[in-house]
């Protein structure tokens, strides 16, 4: 992939994305729109800095036409990340998935870990499982928080620039690897809460989370009463796995609807505890 690639890569995966959206959408969710303009952007300038961090990791099939499929990865010390992998609609099921995953999956060899985020596209789930990832499913909460049930929240302070390093470790102790160069996409999204004794973080908006990784189940839970507690209407906890039972009973008790959306795909590892996933960052 050249940085010429990546306004089609995102428009590829606008459109892929959108006909799994609308294939797997489940009564009392939002209708599936395609991405708003300010979305393609911020996708657009992520993509942009993978091909700066990590030109090899990222691969795009054309054709006459531009590109017609694609695959974003990373690696983060010992554990490589794919944060996206698509192919235009009308083209797929034809080996160009396989193709583009190939050589992305060869960046991460030296890798002792794997970690993404899956749709519930079953040629996904099929490409995943062949290379060798165990397969969880991600629990999805929405909702208008009950405000009546916030507990009041001690120890955290808004994070700062001399946090990033404290952070990367707990990293490297949850999943193998730092996020590194990817806090600076995580902070254009969204804004950096910490635990004030460096035993947590979350990122998170008035919508949904980022990221929540802690060292204790108490931490993660104190960190996810403050996200929903800044929720600005209905709020959104996406991939929990059930390892983390903790954001459960958080969610659950902040009365937001409970089910269930893609899967946590993990290779030489668990799935990560206490820890709440970012989709592509993962
Ligand atoms: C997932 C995706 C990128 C794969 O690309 P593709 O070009 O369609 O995939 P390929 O043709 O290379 O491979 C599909 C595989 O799934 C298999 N497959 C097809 N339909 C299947 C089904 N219903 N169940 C299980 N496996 C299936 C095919 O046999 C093939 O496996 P094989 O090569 O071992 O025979 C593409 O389908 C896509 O863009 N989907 C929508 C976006 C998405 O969900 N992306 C993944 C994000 S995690």
């Amino acid at each position: 992939m050249t940085p010429a690639d990546v306004p089609m890569a995102e428009e590829v995966s606008d459109l892929a994305f959108h006909e799994v959206d609308r294939w797997t959408h489940r009564a009392g969710r939002p209708a599936p729109e395609r991405r708003t303009p300010q979305r393609s952007e911020t996708w657009i300038r992520r993509t942009a800095r993978f091909l700066d961090t990590d030109p090899g990791g990222c691969w795009v099939a054309v054709d006459e036409s531009g590109v017609v499929g694609f695959a974003t990865s990373i690696v983060r010390e010992r554990v490589w990340v794919l944060a996206t992998f698509a192919v235009r609609p009308g083209q797929q099921g034809r080996g160009i998935g396989r193709a583009v995953l190939e050589p992305a999956l060869a960046y991460g060899a030296a890798c002792d870990r794997g970690l993404l985020s899956a749709s519930e596209d079953p040629r996904a789930l099929h490409r995943y499982h062949a290379a060798g990832f165990a397969l969880y499913p991600q629990l999805f909460f929405r909702g208008e928080v009950d405000r009546s049930r916030l507990p009041s929240i001690g120890g955290l302070r808004a994070g700062q620039a001399d946090d990033l390093a404290w952070m990367d470790d707990l990293d490297r102790a949850l999943r193998g690897g730092p996020h590194g160069p990817d806090h600076s996409a995580l902070s254009d999204m969204a804004r950096l809460v910490v635990a004030r004794d460096r035993s947590g973080y979350a990122y998170t908006t008035g919508s949904e989370t980022y990221v929540v990784a802690a060292s204790t189940p108490e931490v993660g839970t104190r960190l996810l009463w403050e996200c929903l507690a800044g929720a600005e209407g209905v709020f959104e906890v996406s991939h929990v796995t059930t390892a983390n039972q903790w954001a459960v009973e958080v969610a659950m008790n902040a009365r937001l609807a409970m089910s269930t959306d893609g899967f946590l795909a993990v290779r030489g590892m668990d799935p990560p505890a206490p820890y709440v996933h970012n989709g592509a960052l993962l």
